[in-house]
C-alpha cells in the first residue's frame, strides 16, 4: 500500500484537468515551427555575425538549445517571439552532456561546428521513448566530407584533418531520407572547399527552411525540398534576420482538435502545401476544408474512419500520428493506421484503450474500431505527440481528465491550453 506522502505527492504532480465534451470556435493562431528553429539556431554557429530569428516558439526545447550555445561562447539575447544570437568566438566545442541528453536536436550542432572550426565533441543524443533514433547517416555524410570520425564513450569526436582544418565537397548518397542527417550534411557542406551533392535528401519543410535562412546568409544551396540537394562551398558566412516558418504539427494537432470535437474553426498561418497530406485526410474522413491563403477553414461533419500510413515528407507525418488515432478513435467504423517512421511509436494507444478506445496492436499497425463516445481517464503522457493526443481525446471524452507528463507537452507546444481555451475549451492547469 502506498503511504499517505507518497499519495499526496502523486495528486501534487504537475497535470492539466481537461474537461470533455468541448466545443470550439473561432480562430486559433499557429506558432514558429519548433523542429525548424532548433536547427536554425545552430546554423547561427556559422557565422561571427549576428543572426536574429523572429516567430520563434516558447518552448522548453528552445530554451535547452540557447543553454547549449550560450555554454559554448554564444551570446544569446531574448524577447517574445525573438532571438538573437552572436558566435562571434566559439569557446568551447565541447557541449556537457548534463545539457545536450534530454535534447536530440543538440545534436545538430556538430555540423556547424566542423564547418566553422573543424572540430567538435558532441555527446551522442541516445535512444528515445519512440525509438532507437541513430545517427548513423549523419556521421557518414561528415566523413564523406571528410571529417575523421570516432564515437568513444558515447561521445562523437569529430574533427578535419590538415592545417586549415577545411572539409571538402563531395558527394553523399543517404540510405534512408533523414531529416538530421540532411541538415547536419547542409551547415557542413556550406563552409567546404567546392562542392557537395546530397542525394536522398529529406524533402521535409524544416529543411527547406534551413536551405533558405543559409541562403540569406550567403550560401548557395540549390535543390532543397526534392530529393537531390546541390552545395557549392563559400569562404565565409554573414548574418540575417529571419523569420521561422508555422509549425505545421502544431497546425495539424489544432485542426485535428476541432474535428475530434466537432467543431469548426479557423487556424492561421499556415503554409498550405505543408499540410497537403494531412488536409487530405481529414477530408477523407468527413472533414470539410477550406485553404485561403494562409488560413484553413476546417468544418467536420460525421467522422468516418481511414486508414494511414505514415511516411517522410510530402507523405503523412509521424507527428500526427498519434493525435489522428484519437480521432480515429471517435470515427464511425474501421481504421487502420501503421506507423513506418519509429519502431515504438505506438504508446499513446494503451492511454487510449483507458479512456474506451477500442485498438488492437499488432506490430506496428493498429486496428482501430471507433466508439461513440470515450470517457475522461486519469492519463499520462509518453512523449511529445502522445501528450497532444491525449489532450484532444480529452476534450470529446464525457467528464473531466488528468493529464500528467506536461514536462513532454511544453517542449514542443506553445501554450496548447491558453489556445485551446481561448476557443472554448475548458482547461486547468495545476503546477
Ligand atoms: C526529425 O527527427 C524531427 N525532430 C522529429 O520530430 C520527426 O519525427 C522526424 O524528423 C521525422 O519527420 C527534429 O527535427 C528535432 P530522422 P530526426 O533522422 O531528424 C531513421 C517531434 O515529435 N534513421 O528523419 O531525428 C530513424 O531511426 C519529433 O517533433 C536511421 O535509420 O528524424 C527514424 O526511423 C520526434 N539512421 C527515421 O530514420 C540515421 O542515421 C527518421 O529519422 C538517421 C535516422
Amino acid at each position: 500500500m502506498p503511504n499517505a506522502a507518497a499519495v499526496s505527492n502523486e495528486i501534487l504532480r504537475p497535470h492539466l484537468e481537461i474537461n470533455g465534451e468541448s466545443r470550439l470556435f473561432g480562430k486559433l493562431r499557429v506558432s514558429g515551427a519548433k523542429n525548424s528553429a532548433l536547427v536554425l539556431m545552430t546554423a547561427a554557429l556559422l557565422t561571427e555575425e549576428k543572426v536574429k530569428l523572429l516567430n520563434l516558439p516558447q518552448l522548453t526545447d528552445i530554451e535547452g538549445m540557447s543553454n547549449i550555445l550560450v555554454n559554448m561562447g554564444v551570446k544569446s539575447s531574448r524577447k517574445l517571439g525573438e532571438i538573437e544570437l552572436q558566435a562571434e568566438e566559439i569557446n568551447n566545442s565541447e557541449p556537457p552532456y548534463e545539457l545536450v541528453h534530454e535534447l536530440r536536436a543538440s545534436f545538430f550542432c556538430i555540423g556547424p561546428l566542423l564547418g566553422r572550426l573543424g572540430k567538435a565533441k558532441i555527446p551522442l543524443p541516445g535512444g528515445c521513448r519512440i525509438g532507437a533514433r541513430p545517427v548513423i547517416e549523419h556521421i557518414r555524410g561528415l566523413k564523406a566530407l571528410g571529417a575523421v570520425v570516432n564515437v568513444e564513450h558515447g561521445v562523437v569526436k569529430a574533427s578535419v584533418p590538415g592545417i586549415k582544418r577545411k572539409l571538402k565537397g563531395a558527394s553523399i548518397v543517404f540510405d534512408c531520407p533523414s531529416v538530421g542527417a540532411t541538415e547536419t550534411v547542409l551547415m557542413a557542406a556550406v563552409l567546404a572547399e567546392g562542392t557537395s551533392t546530397i542525394e536522398n535528401a529529406a524533402q521535409e519543410p524544416e529543411v527547406q527552411d534551413l536551405a533558405k535562412m543559409l541562403n540569406c546568409m550567403g550560401a548557395r544551396i540549390r535543390g532543397a525540398g526534392g530529393p537531390t540537394i546541390t552545395v557549392e562551398g563559400v569562404e565565409s558566412l554573414h548574418g540575417c534576420e529571419y523569420e521561422v516558418i508555422p509549425d505545421r504539427i502544431e497546425a495539424g494537432t489544432l485542426l485535428i482538435a476541432a474535428a475530434i470535437t466537432r467543431s469548426p474553426l479557423q487556424i492561421f498561418p499556415v503554409i498550405p502545401k505543408h499540410l497537403r497530406a494531412v488536409l487530405q485526410k481529414l477530408t477523407d474522413c468527413g472533414c470539410k476544408i477550406k485553404v485561403d491563403q494562409e488560413t484553413v477553414f476546417i468544418h467536420p461533419e460525421e467522422i468516418i474512419g481511414v486508414d494511414i500510413t505514415t511516411q517522410p515528407f510530402p507523405g503523412f507525418p509521424t507527428d500526427l500520428q498519434a493525435p489522428f488515432m484519437a480521432l480515429l478513435s471517435t470515427a464511425k467504423g474501421t481504421s487502420v493506421v501503421t506507423e513506418k517512421i519509429y519502431e515504438n511509436r505506438l504508446q499513446h494507444v494503451s492511454e487510449l484503450q483507458r479512456m474506451g478506445a477500442s485498438i488492437r496492436v499488432q506490430g506496428n499497425t493498429a486496428v482501430i474500431e471507433g466508439v461513440p463516445q470515450l470517457s475522461a481517464a486519469r492519463i499520462v503522457a509518453s512523449d511529445l505527440r502522445s501528450a497532444a493526443a491525449m489532450v484532444l481525446a480529452s476534450l470529446a471524452a464525457k467528464g473531466t481528465s488528468r493529464l500528467e507528463g506536461l514536462d513532454h507537452l511544453d517542449r514542443g507546444y506553445e501554450n496548447l491550453e491558453k489556445k485551446l481555451n481561448f476557443a472554448g475549451a475548458n482547461i486547468k492547469r495545476n503546477d
